[in-house]
This record gives structure tokens, sequence and C-alpha cells, in this order.
């Protein structure tokens, strides 16, 4: 049987940070679905179609990775339905803990065949995170060392056409 994992997150944009976690996730799981979760809580600068967008775009080549969004539901009810046995959550800080602690013991509660897993990134990326991100690249900050390419071209575009509204 396929390790299958999965691996969720609002990704508001996908940051270089969480694809050293995929990649990790990638060296221990056969096959890891990102999982874009809708969130009606919070409010995200890209559309759920334009994050899928750039997540498949930049994973393209991974040949053990699949992207997926979640329309509502809970994340213990999806890794049910397709099978997999660990969820991936990447962790920088520790104050990121008290959050991810809660969240996977509420997971197991909801479905105890799945699993948590915290995969640290690169030291590098350990102040990243996808507000910092937003913001910096708002105000007109260089944050080219922590997306990619692709998404820093999205990045620019997405401000730009706020301008012009
Ligand atoms: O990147 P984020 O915003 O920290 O990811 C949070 C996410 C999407 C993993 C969490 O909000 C989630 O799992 N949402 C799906 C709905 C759900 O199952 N909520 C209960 C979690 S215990």
């Amino acid at each position: 049987m396929k390790r299958l994992a999965i691996y969720p997150g609002t990704f508001d944009p996908f940051t270089n940070g969480h694809l050293d976690v995929l990649e990790r996730a990638l060296t221990i799981f056969e096959h890891v679905i990102v999982v874009i979760a809708e969130n009606s809580r919070k409010k995200t600068l890209f559309s759920l179609d334009e994050r899928l967008d750039m997540i498949e775009t930049l994973t393209a080549t991974y040949s053990g990775a699949s992207v997926e969004v979640l329309h509502g539901g809970l994340l213990a009810e999806y890794a049910r339905s397709a099978g997999a046995t660990a969820i991936v959550r990447g962790v920088r800080q520790v104050k990121d803990f008290e959050y991810e602690f809660q969240m996977s013991l509420l997971n197991r509660h909801l479905n105890p065949e799945v699993t948590t897993v915290f995969l640290m990134p690169n030291v590098k990326y350990t102040y990243v995170a996808s507000s910092i991100i937003r913001e910096v690249a708002l105000l007109g900050g260089d944050v080219s060392k922590f997306v990619h390419p692709y998404v820093l071209d999205r990045l620019k575009k997405k401000f730009e056409e706020q301008k012009n509204l």
C-alpha cells in the first residue's frame, strides 16, 4: 500500500518554506497531496483558483505530489476519504506549537487513523510566513529569496491590479 500524506494549508501564497516542507515530505511518503483549504474566516489575497494555479505550476515536476482544494468540511474527513495516514505540517518556531498541538490532537480525535507529522524547513525559512511575505511585497520590499519567481510575478500583478481599482 502506498504511504499517502496530505499537506494542508491556506498557502496565501505558497512560499519557498512550503516547498521545502513538501520536498522533505516526499522523501518520507510516496505521495503527498497539497490540500488548499478554503477558510471562510480568513480573507485571502489570492483566490482558490489562483493558489491552485501557483502550486500546480511549482509542483508540476514533482512526480509524487498533487494538489487539491478542500471546499469547506473537515480535514480529518478529507484525510479519511483520500486514504491518507498522515497530515504534514511545517513548524518554524516554538510559537507555532500551541496551535499545531491543538489541531493535531483534534484531528486525531476526529480520525484516529491519521497521524500529524511535523517537519522543520531549512533554517533560512524560519521567519518566512505568507502573511509577512504579503505585507513586505505590498510595501514594495524584495521577497525574491522567499518565493518562487512565478509567485513573485503573481504578487506583483496582484498589487498592480489592486492599485488600479
Ligand atoms: O496554513 P494555515 O492557515 O495555518 O492552515 C490551517 C488549516 C487549513 C490546516 C486548518 O485551518 C484546517 O485544517 N482547516 C480545514 C478545516 C478543519 O478541519 N478544521 C479543524 C482543524 S482541527
